[in-house]
């Protein structure tokens, strides 16, 4: 029996007691108080599925009470304690039953054949605690999405924001506009540079959008692990995909191309041209009939002015809508997608460059910003009374480095296990002019973006641990993080990861 508890992310109360309880094998055996059986069994038992652990009439006694519906706040929680009679559980929430099964899953892992006498008294810092897909640098298969969404689940991250187009991929198909995934999946050159030809063309001729039953079904296996969806359609920038179908919503008129390269390019949706709503409006109706959840992302990062400078279209539009320069035209964009959004009945989330350059067209207040550019733009929006979601890009993109060497793979830069742990999306480093203005910062989700990881195995391994560290300072309060303890956590933690395939860094963390 290891000292440490094993659990990621550390619960907000733990008191172990004097006592050890044997048992004789590594399986549970469910049973349930309460109402909604069906539901709660099928999370319960999922849980300890994803961890390795299985069912047995013998195994370890699970008794989850579950507990009349209380507050919002109360929607996550859960009390936990191992006493003679076995693992008891209480919760008033499917979510709280789905967590404790998942801390009681950890425990089991972590422990030799003897169960610690303990208290657990657990729930989120955050309600938004998430991770950010990009499947169009790099196309992944359902399977490593499901892999994905069992190691959000694993660390109780409820959010899954699947990035389905940029300038290198459109990935899900639109009525009435077929070549969005037809033209808009295929890059002409799938190497990527720099690499040697042919090298990573194995799959050139694979279908690489993703079809409605397959988003359906990620949904599902999504909901069975309480994790809600957020779909991003990228506006305006980020766009050659889309261009590259339909060449009339570009200033230019192109030709334009599914690019094979990385970075910020100039050819962006032409906003002089009313189509571009036409298509916009079907591509949303298609995410909102495809996708439950609450939000949409709307994109709206590194999108440059440019071409909107010298286009007769804009330029008519600019004047038609009293608009000095091209880039308040962005902001005009962003109002009407935004509006858009709202009358499919949904939230619309931006990248913080909504904030900018909106001197005449305020960005609407049901606009939640995600804060990437440093924690600066969320300070800003938080200010406006707008939510906020904090994805630092020095902390929380965990494509950078894990060390700076050239052995190691990664781009933008380095940022340690450390550094992502201790940041806090909340947390006293941010200087917000009014206490009540913290309330307002909904969580984080860390983010991989994909360029130069066409193997999702290349993928864990950027990933893990740092997405541990990113799972816990979304769960714990910024005075209860401890990085030591966390890396002692960490070693029986990798364990576990291991024994699910999971790969992982193994080098310095701080
Ligand atoms: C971003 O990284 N461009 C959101
Ligand atoms: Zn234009």
């Amino acid at each position: 029996m290891n000292d440490t508890l094993t659990i990621i992310p550390k619960p907000f109360y733990i008191q172990k007691g004097s006592k050890i309880f044997k048992y004789s094998s590594k399986t549970v055996s469910l049973s349930i108080n309460g109402e909604r059986i069906e539901d709660i069994l099928k999370k319960t038992q999922t849980a300890f599925t994803l961890a390795g652990i299985q069912s047995s009439e013998n195994g370890i006694p699970v008794l989850i009470t579950l507990l009349s519906e209380k507050t919002a706040a109360d929607q996550e929680s859960y009390i936990l304690s191992i006493d003679e009679e076995g693992i008891q559980i209480q919760t008033c929430s499917a979510s709280g039953a789905f967590y404790a099964c998942i801390s009681a899953a950890q425990v089991i892992n972590g422990s030799d054949g003897e169960l610690p006498e303990l208290t657990i008294k657990d729930q989120p810092k955050h309600i938004w605690r998430g991770f950010l897909l990009d499947t169009c640098r790099s196309f992944y298969s359902t399977a490593f999405i499901k892999k994905m969404l069992d190691a959000c689940a694993l660390h109780k991250l409820n959010i899954f924001h699947w990035h389905l187009t940029d300038d290198q991929g459109w990935r899900f198909e639109v009525p009435g506009y077929p070549k969005l995934t037809e033209t808009g999946s295929v890059r002409s050159d799938l190497t990527m540079p720099p690499s040697e030809e042919g090298f990573y063309d194995e799959g050139k001729n694979i279908r690489r959008w993703y079809t409605d039953e397959e988003i359906k079904e990620i949904i599902s296996y999504a909901q069975d692990r309480c994790i809600e969806i957020i779909p991003e359609v990228e506006f305006p920038g980020h766009s050659s995909a889309l261009l590259a179908a339909y060449p009339q919503y570009g200033c230019t008129g192109g030709p334009y191309k599914v690019e094979n390269r990385w970075g910020i390019f100039p050819d962006v949706l032409c906003l002089g041209n009313d189509e571009i709503f036409t298509i916009y409006e079907a591509a949303l109706k298609k995410i909102v009939q495809l996708f439950p959840g609450k939000y949409i992302h709307i994109g709206g990062d590194e999108c440059p002015h440019e071409r909107w400078d010298v286009c007769p279209k804009c330029q008519a539009r600019m004047k038609k809508e009293g608009l000095d320069s091209a880039a308040q035209l962005q902001a005009w964009g962003t109002t009407k997608i935004a509006s858009m959004v709202a009358g499919l009945g949904k939230i619309p989330i931006g990248w913080d460059e909504v904030l900018d350059n909106n001197k005449h067209n305020a960005l609407p207040a049901n606009v939640v910003v995600q804060s990437w550019r440093g924690t600066e733009g969320g300070i800003k929006a938080a200010s406006m009374n707008h939510k906020v979601i904090m994805s630092p890009c020095d902390r929380f993109y965990l494509n950078l480095k894990n060390k700076e060497s050239f052995e190691e793979p990664g781009r933008l830069g380095v940022t340690t296990t450390k550094k992502t742990y201790t940041f806090s999306p909340a947390g006293k480093e941010l200087k917000l002019e009014k206490a009540e203005q913290r309330d307002l910062i909904l969580g984080g989700e860390c983010a991989l973006w994909t360029e130069k990881l066409p193997f999702s195995r290349n993928a864990e391994y950027l990933l893990f641990p740092r997405f541990c560290a990113a799972a816990e300072s979304l769960w714990l309060p910024e005075e209860k993080k401890d990085f030591e303890d966390f890396k002692q956590r960490l070693e029986y933690h990798k364990k576990l990861l291991h024994s699910l395939d999971y790969l992982y860094y193994e080098g310095i963390l701080e």
